[in-house]
């Protein structure tokens, strides 16, 4: 008998998440919570928002769930995982704590400096003056975080002095991000390429996904505010799996963290998303995530062509003593390529727009492209409108970077809403 999965979320990346699972030999049946419409016409959609913790834990109760799958961090930093254990419900995803990796910029850093990972000088402090001295001490360009979660919007890099001290009075005598923004995280700038790197880890080992990269900015080359992310693609040119260069990043970067965490006694299980930057020095850690990337998952989940199920389970209850880690499972991708193409409502990243119609997505689905929903809702008319920013990803594939790239464009442009928004230079520079 195969297992049944409870993925918890409603994005694009929960869509790709339940595709790959719901095409899982190995999987009897997917059930989404909160999921939406895409998720909903592949797999049973529960009505329980992705951070009532008490309702998934008794959804994966009542459905006697065998495995449940975290899609966004919010849930994870909130403990549902450990509510999930509580009730031996195995669970992918970190612990409370064990996603402050990601919760907390400072408790990473403190983790990178205890492992050994390379990384860039900081300062965390909850005093203005302390700050001020930090900004004195690094910059330009001056890097300036929220410790918290602060839904992307708590970094600030900038080559201008005024606009540093703006971000920590904003953060630490404002109060602009709550809590999330009581202690600032002051750093050194890191110059060079951003790479990602993706590990599924069971506490003691990892298993490196396929590199994918995302592009951050609105607009087309690398203008306008920071977004989610409006696209991405894998393989990533010079930074592919099985390259030496990037598998030792398994032992330089990886590791170290779950030997530290283990050492803390809070073992990491899940996924390690590393953000790198590739510097003269060699690669720095610029931030991890302890969740998949949106909209990372939606082109390297459909390259994955070994069972995803096998893999995610083993990095929620497996061992490498037992024998039943992350590395006794086969893992592969195919050879080719993937591109996705976010279209974002009007007015995203600053706002959204819902309630407008969308048309023409089963005529991109039709093309073979796969059309992750984000940010869509049926109205009282039944209709599929937008319903966030952004509001679906377009993934083309192919045999590389430029046929997946035109897949996905093909495909993108058969979906019409007024006021859309999306990239037309999406891996662009590599295909
Ligand atoms: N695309 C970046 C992220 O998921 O954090």
């Amino acid at each position: 008998m195969g297992v049944r999965v409870l993925v918890v979320g409603g994005g694009g990346r929960e869509h790709a998440l339940v595709a790959a699972l719901v095409a899982d030999p190995a999987v009897d049946a997917v059930l989404a919570a909160p999921g939406n419409p895409g998720i909903a016409a592949v797999a049973r959609c529960a009505a329980v928002a992705g951070d009532d913790v008490d309702g998934l834990v008794a959804l994966a109760l009542s459905e006697r769930v065998d495995l449940v799958v975290v899609g966004p961090e919010a849930p994870l930093v909130a403990g549902l995982v450990d509510a999930l254990a509580a009730r031996d419900v195995p669970a992918f995803g970190p612990s409370a704590a064990a996603a402050r990796l990601e919760g907390s910029k400072a408790f990473a850093k403190a983790v990178m400096d205890a492992a050994g990972v390379p990384t860039a000088p900081w300062t965390a402090t909850s005093d203005r003056a302390e700050a001020l001295a930090a900004l004195d001490r690094s910059g330009p360009p001056w890097v300036v975080k929220a410790d918290g979660l602060a839904a992307g919007k708590g970094v600030v890099v900038t080559e201008d002095r005024t606009t540093a001290e703006r971000a920590v009075t904003d953060a630490l005598v404002e109060g602009r991000f709550g809590a999330a923004g009581a202690t600032v995280v002051v750093e050194g700038f890191l110059a060079g390429p951003e790479r990602s790197l993706f590990a599924v880890c069971d506490g003691e080992d990892a298993v490196l996904l396929v590199p994918a990269q995302d592009h951050k900015r609105i607009g087309d080359g690398d203008t306008g505010p920071n977004t989610g992310g409006m696209g991405a693609f894998s393989p990533v040119p010079g930074f592919a799996l099985g390259d030496a260069r990037v598998d030792a990043l398994r032992d330089t970067h990886v590791l170290p963290v779950l030997r530290e965490m283990a050492r803390r006694g809070t073992p990491f299980r899940g996924l390690l998303y590393v953000g790198l930057v590739d510097t003269i020095d060699g690669p720095q850690v610029l931030e991890f995530n302890v969740r998949l990337g949106d909209p990372e998952a939606q082109v390297v989940l459909p390259r994955l062509t070994s069972s995803p199920s096998a893999l995610l389970r083993a990095a929620a209850v497996g061992s490498p003593a037992r024998g039943d880690g992350v590395a006794s499972v086969p893992v592969a991708f195919d050879a080719g390529a993937a591109v996705t193409v976010v279209l974002a409502s009007a007015g995203y990243p600053a706002s959204s727009t819902s309630g407008v119609p969308i048309e023409g997505v089963d005529a991109a689905a039709a093309t073979g492209a796969h059309v992750f929903h984000a940010g869509t809702a049926f109205d009282d008319a039944g209709r599929l409108v937008t319903a966030g920013g952004r509001v679906l990803a377009v993934t083309g594939t192919g045999r590389d970077v430029a046929a997946a790239r035109a897949a996905a464009y093909g495909a993108a442009d058969l979906i019409r809403f007024e006021g859309q928004q999306r990239r037309g230079d999406i891996a662009a520079s590599v295909g």
